[in-house]
């Protein structure tokens, strides 16, 4: 099976950190993924911009490898390739002293063409970079700038880095990626939900008793101390991969795919969330730091001693009960868990759906199940319905749990394309639907501020794990408490 390709206008895109590792493992195998299955238009160009003094051929060089390091070999035309590494060519900038941006000007000529700047870069550089482009009059109405995060580390530097964006592009040019919304099983979610009569009437606390959202990683610290160790789990995953998450679980049905519908529907659950105070927020957060363990087959170093110093307090786990203070919701308890080092690589969605009212099977018959839909998110793309049927034989009656279960590997033979792909496309094409508006990620700062001021606060230390295991102790008691458990994802 195919899926159909809608080629796109042509476009100049211009990527800042060109040679940084964004580029390289994400950016440039996509844009040479989408030119492979023909989405692209002539002449569409791809610019290279960093502080390195690279020529076009060391560019094209550097993209080569890239490219050949992170697409499957059987994945790429030799020739496609060559045709791509045409397209690019490299400008040396300096976002600070503003060297090079006038290069860059000569680079980008005066075409109307559709005109992608894309941050790969730190978001201290923001600001300076939207600057010299309109300085040296590059913005222009065909121009859309794209943020990868972290958009701020709380609501006031998040607000302080909107508005000095919103000073050289409009909202509508404004790209904020969140590429867990570029996963396929992400946009099934809606899908599922607003494409079926089934589901949608269930879909509310009469029917459903919780819903449980975890993003696992085996991954632990990688190369990124300097960003991590100012982050922690919460500003790296929660106040947007999860929220957003949780936003797709929990929003009203849009009026339409338009951007603006389906982000208006987010941010109505994002102003929903109930506040987690100081005074609740040992009792419904958890926080944890990985110890020496092992993990994906070998041995590995605690968080802190991969530190120079050996010590910190940033939290690489964090699991939170939250609860959405609205008339769909209220009373249904949203679990959400994430951390590096844990068991599997795996995230899903647990919609647990409230038991039987009575059952009419007797004790022999075995235990009455309540069903669950589990949305996962990677690997093993799919969706299982978990129901109760009546175990094959002639026995008695007896019951059995088992799965409708959809593969999407097994079910469809497509390539499952990176999420990187599809959100480039779509800004290219202008489509916002996937992005974070501001008043949504300033909304979602607004629930975690609180959160962090409490940890704070608190001075309490994260919670110690083995990496490997599922995290702390306390992550345990959290659902326990409530009579519940984590879905084992593994
Ligand atoms: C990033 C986080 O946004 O998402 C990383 O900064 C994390 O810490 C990554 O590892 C996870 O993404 P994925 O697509 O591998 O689940």
């Amino acid at each position: 099976m195919t899926s159909q390709i809608i080629p796109v206008e042509p476009f100049d895109f211009i990527a800042f950190g060109g040679t940084g590792d964004l580029a390289e493992r994400k950016l440039l195998p996509a844009l040479f993924q989408r030119q492979q299955a023909g989405q692209f238009s002539e002449p569409t160009r791809i610019i290279g911009a960093s502080r390195s003094k690279l020529s076009d051929d060391d560019y094209r060089d550097f993209a080569r490898k890239a490219i050949t390091e992170h697409v499957k070999a059987e994945e790429i035309d030799d020739g496609e390739l060559d045709a791509f590494l045409q397209r690019l060519s490299y400008v040396a900038v300096d976002a600070r002293s503003g060297d090079g941006f006038a290069d860059l000007g000569k680079a980008i000529g005066d075409s109307t063409r559709i005109r992608v700047f894309y941050m790969a870069v730190a978001p201290s550089l923001f600001g300076d970079i939207c600057a010299k482009l309109k300085e040296h009059g590059l913005v222009n109405d065909s121009a859309r700038i794209v943020l990868e995060k972290p958009i701020g580390r709380d609501l006031a530097s998040a607000r302080a880095l909107n508005d000095q964006i919103g000073k050289v592009f409009d909202e509508h040019q404004i790209f904020r990626i969140d590429h867990y919304l570029g996963k396929e099983t992400v946009q099934n979610l809606m899908a599922l939900r607003f494409g079926n009569a089934l589901y949608e009437p269930l879909w509310n606390s009469a029917h459903i008793d919780h819903v449980q959202i975890t993003v696992a990683e085996t991954v632990g610290l990688e190369d990124r101390v300097s960003y991590y160790d100012k982050a922690g789990a919460l500003r790296d995953m929660v106040q947007n991969h999860i929220l957003q998450l949780l936003c797709l679980v929990a929003m009203e049905a849009p009026a339409s795919m338009d951007a603006d519908a389906v982000r208006d529907e987010k941010l109505k659950v994002l102003r929903s969330l109930a506040p987690i105070d100081p005074d609740i927020a040992t009792k419904l957060t958890v926080r944890g730091q990985y110890r020496a363990g092992a993990s994906a087959g070998g041995a590995v170093k605690g968080y802190a001693e991969e530190l120079a110093n050996g010590e910190s307090t940033t939290e690489t786990f964090v699991a939170i009960k939250a609860e959405i203070a609205n008339w769909r919701w209220a009373g249904v308890p949203f679990y959400l868990r994430t951390g590096k080092r844990l068991t599997a690589r795996a995230s899903e969605i647990v919609i647990a759906f409230k038991p039987i009212p009575h059952s009419i099977f007797g004790a022999g018959a075995g235990r009455v199940h309540a069903n669950q839909l589990v949305i996962r998110l990677q690997p093993d793309e799919g969706v299982k319905q978990w129901i109760m049927i009546k175990d094959p034989g002639p026995g008695g009656m007896r019951l059995r749990h088992v799965p409708l279960d959809m593969s999407f590997a097994e079910a469809f033979n497509v390539r499952n394309p990176d999420a990187y792909e599809r959100l480039v496309m779509d800004v290219v094409r202008g489509n916002q639907t996937l992005f974070m508006r501001r008043d949504e990620v300033e909304a979602a700062w607004r629930w975690i501020d609180p959160i962090l001021a409490a940890w704070e606060d608190s001075g309490v230390e994260p919670q110690g794990y083995t990496a490997g295991t599922w995290g702390p102790s306390g992550s345990v008691a959290l659902i326990e408490r409530d009579g519940r458990t984590w879905h084992d994802p593994a």
